[in-house]
């Protein structure tokens, strides 16, 4: 199968029209064909919109390719209707791009994984509406000035996954009109600022996992990047932040410096930032606060080693501090959060949410992983009137009671290592938010209190008054639960109960009678994976759902031996504590009984055969001796016979 049609992806082009690609009688004789592999087919994935052909040429992994002919031997198929070309040439180990042949249809060529190291001088000089271009994920090392030439309408370039340790201040001079750059993992120590200053239209710049160290988006003369809008620079080197790193009147909007080792940022950073409205400084090691621009209105500090607030400014809507030192609440007489809309402090030491206004557009509070040994009394529809969603996992909480009336979607409380038990009316004040609910009794909330290692009681009141759509109870340490919990009818989303230590005796007989049938029948259903029994010894381990359809009580009986509902599975049951119960003794008892017996016969018949042996034997013993002596008393004659008939 020495196709070469393959080769040619863009003959692709020419079999729109249906035929088969490997129908070589249809490329007609002007088509030039480039040989690639026999391996490699071609495909034409149909675009949308119907203003593309879109090239799509694959060779098997197992495959790599050989003579990969240079691409100016290629021809473009002719495409008369005018459509926008996309090719791609990805995964097919090219190491060399060579020379395109004209065609002013081309509007976006993918290079990606490949092996790229170099390229022909200007190989896209006569692709000139060339829009869209990828090398991600090649071998490229460095970039020459006659690589990007003649292709001035180029938007978007991907140099993304390469190994480029820096630029050449022309390389990019041609680029005017390129407004999103990748140069994700590479190798660059430095920000190329020189190399970047043509590209006046630059509006996204990805330098994110590279080894740069210094943050400076300016020249010394204050000419700068100050087109760009999103400017990501994550997982890098960068120790600082001064005021000197941005140009002045920048249209910075986002702004990603997280996971970097910035301990120090100046106090006026971002003075020259008037527009940046969301700015993650994330997994650093920053411990002093600086002024915060004016229009942000997403804020990500987490993970770092803050120990006061920074001032948000008026029209914050995301506020992220979780893994810092803060010991208290924001000073209220300071902030305006009217707009807030999520908080999350998790994994700091605050005790206390004292606070005197109320949140209105808060809807995610995140206060898990603190100090609080109590359910915050300000916790309340007044302060907090569109709550959706309250963590409180991981806090010292002894002991749940919301005073207040709270209007929740879900509240998280796993990991309340303190918690033993959850008294009466613990969660009759958390009211369900259900916007589409109009009955006010069909409201409930999702509730996750799992992973609490002590906690081994619920009393049956702890849900009066309210409802909840999913309760996650798993992972605890309950032996039981109280039938009238809940009415597990209308818990629409499950119950979790696996993962715990469940005493399966009568009073949870009513598990296998309400609550199996219930879960069995939905989607729930791999909530009876792991639901098991922890007591007695004899039903450790065995999940419930093996008396799923029992005709008896099975949980309730004495204990027989007994059979599953098909015959399927045989359990020994017991009484309660005591694993060997009557009729096990007395199985044992009897076959030991039996067993004796047995032994005592054999003993008995092998002792009256020994003995009946023994006999005969003395006899002929006897009778031997006498025969001796008599022959004593005859002559030698008889006693040679008698020796030889001893010797027989
Ligand atoms: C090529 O296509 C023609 C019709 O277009 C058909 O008659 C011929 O059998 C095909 N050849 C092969 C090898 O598929
Ligand atoms: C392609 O570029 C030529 C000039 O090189 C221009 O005249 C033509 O309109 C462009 N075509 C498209 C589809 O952009
Ligand atoms: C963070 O800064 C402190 C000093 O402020 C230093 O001791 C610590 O090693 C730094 N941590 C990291 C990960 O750089
Ligand atoms: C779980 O409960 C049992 C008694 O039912 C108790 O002995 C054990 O210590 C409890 N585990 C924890 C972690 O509190
Ligand atoms: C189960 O899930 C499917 C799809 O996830 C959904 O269409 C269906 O309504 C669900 N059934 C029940 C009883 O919840
Ligand atoms: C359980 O019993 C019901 C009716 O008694 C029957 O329809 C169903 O198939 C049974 N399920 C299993 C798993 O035995």
């Amino acid at each position: 199968m020495r196709a070469t049609c393959f080769g040619l992806l863009f003959l692709i082009l020419y079999s729109v029209r249906g035929q088969d690609v490997n129908n070589e009688t249809n490329l007609g004789e002007n088509y030039k064909l480039l040989k690639l592999s026999e391996v490699c087919t071609c495909s034409e994935i149909p675009d949308v919109d119907g203003t593309h052909l879109v090239l799509n040429i694959l060779c098997s992994e197992l495959d790599r390719i050989e003579n990969v002919a240079d691409l100016d031997k290629i021809e473009w198929p002719p495409n008369p209707n005018g459509l926008k070309i996309s090719a791609a040439f990805e995964g097919l180990g090219l190491t060399t791009i060579g020379k395109l042949p004209p065609n002013s249809q081309v509007e976006s060529l993918r290079f990606s994984n490949n092996a790229i190291k170099t390229y022909w001088p200007d190989p896209f000089s006569d692709v000139p509406n060339l829009t869209k271009l990828s090398f991600a994920q090649n071998d490229l090392r460095t970039i020459t000035p006659d690589l990007f030439t003649k292709i001035d309408r180029l938007e978007d370039l991907d140099l993304s996954y390469n190994k480029i340790t820096d630029f050449n201040p022309l390389d990019f001079k041609h680029l005017r009109m390129v407004k999103r750059l990748n140069l994700q993992s590479n190798q660059l120590s430095k920000i190329p600022l020189e190399a970047l200053l043509p590209m006046t239209a630059l509006e996204d710049l990805d330098l994110s996992k590279n080894g740069i160290y210094d943050l400076l988006l300016q020249r010394t003369d204050g000419v700068g990047l100050s087109g760009l809008k999103r400017f990501y620079l994550n997982s890098n080197r960068i120790r600082s932040v001064t005021k000197h790193s941005f140009p002045i009147d920048n249209k910075l909007e986002l702004l990603d410096l997280s996971n970097n080792l910035i301990e120090i940022i100046d106090e006026d950073a971002f003075y020259s930032c008037a527009n940046l409205k969301e700015l993650n400084l994330g997994q650093n090691n920053i411990t002093l606060v600086f002024q915060l621009p004016p229009a942000l209105q997403i804020a990500i500090f987490k993970i770092n080693t803050f120990y006061h607030w920074p001032t948000f400014p008026g029209g914050i809507k995301y506020i992220d501090l979780s893994y810092n030192r803060l010991s208290a609440l924001y000073d209220e007489t300071n902030v305006n959060f009217e707009t807030l809309e999520i908080l999350k402090v998790g994994g700091n030491q605050i005790k206390n949410l004292d606070i005197q206004k109320s949140l209105p557009n808060l809807f995610i509070l995140d206060i898990s992983y603190n100090l609080f040994n109590e359910i915050p009394k300000t916790l309340s529809e007044q302060y907090f009137p569109n709550l959706e969603e309250l963590r409180l996992d991981g806090n010292p909480i002894k002991s749940i009671y919301f005073n207040n009336v709270i209007v929740l979607k879900r509240l998280h409380m796993n990991d309340l290592d303190k918690l033993v038990k959850v008294d009466d009316k613990a969660f009759s004040n958390v009211v369900g938010r259900n916007e589409d609910e109009i009955e006010e009794e069909s409201r409930c909330f999702y509730l996750y209190l799992s992973n609490c290692h002590s906690l081994n009681e619920i009393h049956v009141g702890a849900f009066e008054g309210t409802a909840v759509c999913m309760l996650d109870l798993s992972k605890n340490n309950l032996t039981n639960l109280p039938r009238d919990l809940l009415r597990w009818s209308s818990v629409r989303e499950g119950v979790n109960l696996q993962h715990n230590p469940w005493r399966c005796t009568c009073h949870l007989q009513w598990m296998i009678d309400h609550l199996l049938p219930l879960l069995y029948n939905t989607n729930s259903s791999y909530l009876l994976d792991d639901l098991r029994c922890g007591s007695p010894r004899a039903y450790e381990h065995l999940r419930l759902v093996h008396w799923y359809n029992w005709t008896d009580r099975a949980m309730c009986s004495d204990g027989y031996l007994r059979a599953g509902p098909h015959d399927t599975y045989i359990l020994e049951a017991s009484t309660e504590g005591n694993p060997f119960n009557v009729s096990t003794m007395t199985l044992i008892l009897s076959v030991c009984i039996l067993v004796s017996v047995l032994v005592a016969v054999a003993l008995t018949i092998y002792l009256i055969a020994t003995r009946k042996r023994y006999r005969i034997r003395r006899a002929a013993l006897k009778r031997k001796r006498q025969s001796a002596i008599d022959a004593k008393h005859t002559n030698g004659t008889e006693k040679e016979k008698f020796g030889a008939f001893n010797k027989t």
